[in-house]
């Protein structure tokens, strides 16, 4: 008779690392830090200034419990931001990806912990390619919905019952009235801004066309690497969540593309368009409405 294999005290599946988590709410709380209500993740080549910035800035290695590494143009900090009508923001300046090899919870990590500490909300931002006709480098898009083609979910294995449900809804995964007063502040501020469903893909290769043209058949207008596992996790947690996406280049296959795509041009775009993020996300951080009780996935 063959030997059964040792009985392990996990079902097969993923850590949700919520121990590490555990650990890391305590760490914060020794330090005295105090805890965030929105939590803001920033992606490549978003260098976001929320007016009377906290000058602190800290590592982000020094919060995870693992090896994290950075690609280049991703600063891998985190800062705390008081603003008058939110109280502390906390900035995640730089993101982890799937495509760097890390798991799912860890590339939801810092969302979680965020959200574990008490933030109600969160914003995202993420570079990408724009698949709808007349995409131009530099537009700025709300995600109004996301597809997730990654082939991975941050909340598969077991997770503790208290972070929120097994099947958490998604319908209304980007809150609607976090993009209302986003058009709202986008208007004042004169600041074009459209809306558009995010597919989230794995990469970290470009898209072919084919399967540009496969994501546009599919109701897609923007194509990325980040962002979909995270607002997964953020809604599990209850929390609302607010996109927005500088499109880099036209998707390639798309009539607009031309030269081909390279991180440098990711890179340079978002720095042309800080100042348009900046304003418009400063606005949406003053605003009353983000201070209202989170809907629950
Ligand atoms: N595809 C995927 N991710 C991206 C792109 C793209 O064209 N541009 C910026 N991030």
């Amino acid at each position: 008779m063959p030997e059964r294999a040792p009985a392990i005290d996990r079902p097969a599946g993923q850590d949700c690392l919520a121990n590490e988590l555990e650990a890391a709410v305590s760490a914060w709380d020794r330090r005295r830090l105090p805890r965030p209500s929105v939590v803001v993740v920033t992606g490549s080549g978003f260098d976001l200034h929320l007016g009377n910035q906290a000058p602190k800035r800290w590592q982000l290695e020094s919060l995870l419990p693992f090896a994290s590494h950075s690609i280049e143009g991703h600063a891998l900090t985190y800062e705390l931001a008081p603003t008058e009508a939110l109280g502390e923001v906390l900035v995640f300046r730089g993101r982890l990806h799937a495509y760097q090899g890390f798991r799912p919870p860890e590339v939801v990590f810092c969302v979680r912990l965020a959200g574990l500490l008490g933030a109600h909300t969160l914003i995202v931002t993420n570079a990408a390619g724009g698949i709808y006709p007349d995409a131009r480098p530099g537009d700025l898009a709300m995600i109004s919905d996301q597809i997730n083609l990654t082939g991975l979910n941050p909340l598969r294995g077991r997770l503790p019952p208290d972070w929120g449900p097994q099947f958490p809804d998604m319908e209304a995964a980007y809150d609607p009235g976090l993009r209302r007063c986003a058009r709202e502040a986008a208007a004042a501020l004169e600041v074009p801004l459209r809306s558009g469903v995010y597919v989230g893909v794995l990469g970290p290769s470009f898209e072919t066309p084919a399967e540009i043209e496969a994501f546009r058949r599919l109701g897609a207008d923007l194509v990325g690497m980040s962002t979909v596992l995270e607002v997964i996790a953020a809604r599990h947690l209850g929390m609302r969540c607010f996109g927005l996406s500088l499109v880099t280049n036209p998707a390639v296959g798309t009539q607009q593309a031309e030269a081909p795509i390279d991180h440098q041009s990711v890179l340079e775009v978002g720095r042309l368009a800080a100042p348009r993020v900046d304003r418009l996300l400063g606005a949406m951080l003053a605003d009353p409405e983000l201070r209202a009780a989170p809907t629950r996935g």
